[in-house]
């Protein structure tokens, strides 16, 4: 179990270019399997997550390799297999799966998914959108199993529009026969980046990005290849970083238009943004001012940013509230934020949080990716010296962290249980490749 020391209260400055999208990649990765020939994806960013995905994948018999820097899938040789339980309880995607390989072998089991544990999160709209497709799927053991002879293009309506429910079923529906219009869908950058993915291959889709998606089925897709798009959930967590050290970070080969609830929220805080055609800098000279947030679906104010603001706002002046509707129980950086000094009281999903003039380091333990992340950034900003625990949970969507915040002018030194320099996350799993 590595850990991650930070010596706080050094303004970042610099430029990063940052990483591939985890949940673009992953949406791709699940459903790379309708392609009967070599997949070539570009950008794909090196994150443990992405590393279970590619395991699942061989799993299921596709070929799956990294050929100088970018990773290579043919999933020509697909077979029936029992994929492991541990493994898929590792991430929610290996859910999305189930649909694409219904699609190519007409049978299909697997285990309920896990991923991060920040609410129930249960998989009813896939289900029933797979269902309306013509799957027949049932649960036994804590299995799915599910069958088809002909997937059937169907009106599909989501009760919320979905990430991974609008990616699943908008996958699943490209090799089925006749149309498919999924209704009241999420409008995410990744659901578009992966319609734009499929289209590639041959898949016609249209309205990713909008309210209402049609697929109009077809009967194969060809092999192609894809660059993974920026990950603006990375990107806003390096923008925050700025704007809680009272730095000058610049974040480039980004979308900025996908930045725009943070951006919005950084300046209405008071923090100076600049954005151009690829890139967004932020800077802060003293506190910034309390805002209040609430988290809502694309374009709205991403869960994935409420962690790492909370630690921002924490030093904020004033009492900032976080509303968090989409996911009930992620909070579990609340209890640490205030164990280093934070005054957050929470009242359901509504976080109200009193600033303060500073955080001291303390020894604190994610509970989740974006929990992790919210740590980081308290720790950078805190004086005195931070330790990060459960470092995995961060390794799971930031690819080399510690090495990137340390080119910003940070001091984040990865320990081992023995308290022992080690390698970053990224360079570990570049190691064991
Ligand atoms: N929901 C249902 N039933 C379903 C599906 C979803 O009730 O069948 C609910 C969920 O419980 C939640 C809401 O709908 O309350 C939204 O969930 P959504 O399906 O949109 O989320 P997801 O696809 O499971 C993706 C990201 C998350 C991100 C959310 C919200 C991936 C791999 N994960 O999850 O990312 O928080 O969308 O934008 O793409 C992360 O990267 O840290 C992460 C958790």
């Amino acid at each position: 179990m590595s850990m991650l020391r930070i010596q706080g209260g050094k303004p970042l400055v610099g430029d990063l270019e940052v990483a591939g999208s985890k949940n673009s990649a992953l949406a791709v990765l699940s459903s790379v399997v309708l392609c009967d020939g070599p997949v070539m994806l570009h950008n794909v960013p090196h994150v443990s997550d992405i590393e279970t995905k590619c395991q699942l994948l061989r799993m299921f018999g596709a070929q799956v390799d990294w050929v100088e820097g970018s990773l290579v899938v043919d999933a020509t040789p697909l077979s029936f297999a029992e994929p492991d339980a541990e493994l898929v309880r590792k991430i929610r995607t290996s859910f999305y799966l189930l649909g694409p390989l219904l699609a190519r072998l007409g049978f299909c089991r697997i285990p309920a998914p896990g991923g991060c544990r920040i609410g129930a999160r249960p998989v009813d709209f896939h289900l029933k959108g797979l269902r309306t497709l013509g799957a027949e799927i049932d649960l036994e053991g804590g299995v799915y199993t599910a069958r088809c002879d002909q997937l059937r293009g169907a009106e599909i309506y989501l009760d919320f529009p979905s990430a991974g429910a609008t990616q699943h079923l908008m996958a699943t529906a490209v090799l089925a026969e006749g149309i498919t219009t999924l209704q009241n869908v999420a409008v995410e950058p990744e659901v578009v980046a992966l319609a734009e993915f499929l289209n590639r291959l041959g898949a016609r889709i249209e309205g990713a990005g909008t309210g209402t998606i049609y697929i109009h089925g077809v009967s194969r897709l060809e092999p192609n290849e894809y660059r993974i798009p920026a990950d603006r959930l990375q990107a806003g967590t390096f923008l925050l970083a700025g704007a809680i050290t009272g730095g000058d970070v610049c974040v480039k080969g980004l979308v900025p238009e996908n930045q725009t609830p943070v951006v919005n929220k950084l300046r209405e805080a008071g923090a100076f943004v600049q954005e151009g055609h690829d890139f967004v800098r932020v800077s802060s000279v003293g506190r910034l001012d309390a805002i209040q947030i609430k988290t809502m679906p694309y374009p709205g104010f991403p869960t994935d940013m409420q962690q790492p603001m909370a630690a921002v706002l924490a030093l904020a002046n004033g009492v900032s509230v976080i509303d968090e509707t989409i996911y009930e129980s992620r909070i579990g950086h609340i209890a640490e934020l205030n164990r280093m000094g934070a005054k957050i009281q929470l009242q359901g999903r509504v976080a109200s949080i009193t600033g303060v003039d500073r955080l001291r380091g303390a020894s604190v333990e994610a509970s989740d990716l974006r929990a992790g992340a919210a740590l980081v950034l308290a720790g950078l900003a805190a004086e005195g010296t931070t330790t990060v625990r459960n470092v995995h949970f961060i390794d799971r969507g930031y690819e080399d962290l510690e090495n990137t915040l340390n080119g910003l002018g940070g001091n984040v030194v990865r320990l081992d249980a023995n308290g022992r320099p080690v390698l970053s996350g990224a360079a570990q799993v570049r190691a064991e490749r």
